[in-house]
């Protein structure tokens, strides 16, 4: 089974000493989880959070990078100057950058392409406002995103990107999608991916869901068969939550291989 994707957005959150003591205190806990553990930090932490994670299964992502090569861009970073520092990964288009720094699809997939051409891996967040939904707009606004922010990309550059469904009315909200709604999602988007790719190839794309996890709700959303992961705002900021988060996917894949045995035992 492909490893879950559990992703931390600090967001602009935590100074570099508070990150460093972050990743003593998470490391233990998550020691033997079989997930992929993502920690997007500020720019500022990469370096020192790469350090610290260096003998664990844990990785470290930018929040953003910017699309063009060297030069007169002051206050950007690229992805050529994340890789250098041991960044693995970064995050594309969360909502925040769309609604308060005007990022557009357009922008967004320059910086996909950028990201993936220097080696990063980049998960692209998309997903609907508040108002979309209200007014059944989910399906459209989903079909444009992926649309415009995959143009030119092609499918064997898919298993460098992961597809993050977040809800605009869920991040830190308190108010996450339901797993019915976030099921419906993430079926949509591989029927897209299916219809600009092809079915073999959406299947093995890696969607994973964001929007007010917490230690309680991820119980259920673990149990989609279909999600392959998660990317967590606010519950990421404390070790243990985030731990918690972690480990409810190890326990589910438990339960599904004591499940197989059974099934096998009763053959
Ligand atoms: P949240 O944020 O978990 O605090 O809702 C998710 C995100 O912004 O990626």
């Amino acid at each position: 089974m492909p490893k879950k994707y559990v992703i931390a957005n600090f967001k602009m959150n935590k100074t570099d000493s508070e990150v460093a003591k972050y990743i003593d205190e998470f490391k233990p806990l998550i020691e033997k989880s079989s997930c992929q553990i993502v920690l997007s930090v500020p720019y500022v932490s990469i370096k020192t959070a790469v350090e610290k994670v260096s003998d664990s299964n844990i990785t470290i992502a930018g929040q953003n990078l910017n699309e063009n090569d060297f030069g007169a861009f002051t206050g950007e970073v690229n992805a050529e100057m994340l890789t250098a520092v041991g960044a693995q990964a970064c995050i594309v288009g969360h909502s925040e950058r769309r609604s308060k720094f005007n990022e557009t699809d357009e922008l967004i997939n320059k910086k996909i392409m950028k990201g993936l051409r220097d080696g990063l891996i980049c998960v692209l967040c998309i997903g609907e406002t508040l108002f979309d939904k209200k007014n059944q707009k989910t399906e459209q606004v989903l079909k444009q995103q992926i649309t415009k922010c995959l143009n030119s990309i092609y499918a064997n550059e898919l298993n460098h990107i992961v597809i993050a469904y977040e809800p605009v009315w869920a991040i830190g909200t308190g108010i996450s999608a339901t797993t019915d709604e976030i099921a419906q999602a993430i079926s949509l988007i591989r029927k897209m991916l299916s219809n600009l790719y092809d079915a073999d190839i959406a299947s093995k794309v890696a969607i994973v869901y964001g929007g007010s996890i917490n230690e309680e709700n991820i119980k259920d959303i673990a149990r989609l068969d279909d999600v392959d992961g998660v990317l967590v705002g606010g519950a990421s900021l404390d070790p243990m939550s985030f731990s918690k988060i972690v480990l409810a996917f190890d326990d589910e894949e438990r339960t599904n291989d004591k499940k197989t045995k059974k099934r096998v035992l009763k053959k």
